[in-house]
């Protein structure tokens, strides 16, 4: 068949220099530009002849191990973090600030218990807030890996690769975690997670 579409890179949902010094044009250029648009290229060159062909991004992280595994995730975790992201400060409000203020005593203890997690991990990985089942969790994962791939609700996300920060920060990740948690979550989109499908948010095919 040569009607099934190829992933595609999608594109950025604001201007790449919306975001002024917190990620700088350059940050965007390589890490959407040359980072994410490479595991876009490297999955479907993953898939081409093979039975994942016409499958979704996620259908195939779901069942995908090694290469096709790493960079099919990677696809669709960029897709989501890029999402998880406005130049326009937002406020935690309505259900999302009640039960993160019910889970982790205060919107300053689950922000600080976010930076522990997203600084402390080691390596290079992905801090997360999930839901598992009804409970609200932060959490991180390895490299590659991905709530899609392990059956909870993906709410929140922050890159903590070096690539997401090193242009703008160095190697200071607890600045980077900081400055985008404070300034640039796009908490409205955090909120429509708890609802909705985490996972369509960012899926193709
Ligand atoms: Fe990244």
């Amino acid at each position: 068949r040569n009607d099934i579409m190829a992933f595609e890179l999608p594109p950025l949902p604001y201007e790449k220099t919306a975001f002024g010094d917190l990620i700088s044009e350059e940050t965007f250029n390589y890490h959407h530009g040359k980072h994410h648009n490479a595991y876009v290229s490297k999955t479907n060159d993953a898939i081409k002849g093979t039975d994942h062909e016409g499958k979704k991004l996620s259908e195939i992280i779901e069942v995908a191990d090694g290469g096709l595994f790493n960079n099919a995730a990677q696809v669709w975790n960029h897709s989501f973090y890029w999402l998880c992201l406005s130049p326009e400060k937002k406020e935690i409000s309505g259900e999302l600030k009640d039960r993160l203020e019910k889970t982790f005593g205060s919107i300053d203890d689950f922000k600080s218990k976010f930076k522990d997690e997203a600084t402390g991990h080691f390596a290079s990985g992905w801090a997360w807030l999930v839901l598992d089942g009804d409970e609200l969790k932060i959490t991180s994962y390895h490299d590659a890996d991905t709530p899609v791939a392990h059956g909870v609700k993906p709410l929140f996300t922050l890159d903590v690769w070096e690539h997401a920060y090193y242009l703008d920060y160095q190697n200071a990740r607890p600045d980077y975690v900081s400055a985008l948690l404070d300034n640039a979550v796009d908490w409205d989109f955090v909120a429509l997670n708890m609802d909705g499908d985490g996972v369509s948010r960012a899926d193709q095919g």
